[in-house]
């Protein structure tokens, strides 16, 4: 299992059977259309997963929050078409995740398909397209934040510099830089 060497550590011990089962969903389940790239690989998006969830677990997110804050960490880079910027990979990978509900029978969640969509946006566009739509309430801004803060604090990958912890949105995420770092030290030890 990818990270096993982490997931006793106390910060995961809440959420490491979260993180079990979803690692193997995405492993099993979710495919990638840049398999080969050097920064956006299931690696990135499995850590990614075990920062929202531990970051979600300490905002007390409920159950259904939590797996929110998992599918869009698993889908979120799945659709890129190469390493750079390349905006609009965030609505590629919602459709995607969109699609893949209806053809799986699997329950749509639009709190998930908003963060995915929007996160390789502003935020200040992507808080604002939740808070105008219909069904999102101010929780889908603050998984929005969560799940931008997961991604961000794997920034370290791109070098030591990759991440100035100023723009962190929560207070969670700026007490888990050192963790992200240990994080990213034990994933080249253990296998994908
Ligand atoms: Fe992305
Ligand atoms: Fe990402």
């Amino acid at each position: 299992m990818f990270l096993a060497n982490i997931l006793n550590e106390p910060l995961c011990q809440p959420i490491k059977k979260n993180y079990e089962v979803w690692y193997k969903f995405m492993e099993e389940n979710i495919e990638f259309w840049l398999p080969d790239s050097e920064w956006h690989t299931k690696t990135h998006c499995a850590r990614v997963l075990l920062l929202a969830l531990v970051i979600g677990h300490q905002k007390s997110l409920s159950d259904e929050e939590k797996d929110a804050l998992a599918m869009a960490a698993m889908f979120h880079d799945s659709r890129r078409l190469d390493d750079g910027i390349d905006k609009g990979h965030g609505s590629r990978a919602a459709e995607y995740y969109k699609n893949y509900c209806a053809e799986h029978h699997l329950l749509f969640d639009e709190q998930t398909y908003y963060m995915i969509y929007y996160h390789d946006q502003d935020d200040a566009l992507g808080v604002s397209e939740i808070v105008t739509s219909s069904s999102l309430t101010e929780r889908g801004v603050l998984l929005y934040q969560i799940f931008k803060d997961a991604d961000a604090l794997d920034r370290f990958r791109l070098g030591p510099d990759g991440l100035n912890v100023i723009f962190l949105r929560t207070e969670e995420a700026r007490q888990l830089v050192d963790f992200a770092k240990e994080l990213l030290r034990k994933s080249s030890e253990t296998n994908a």
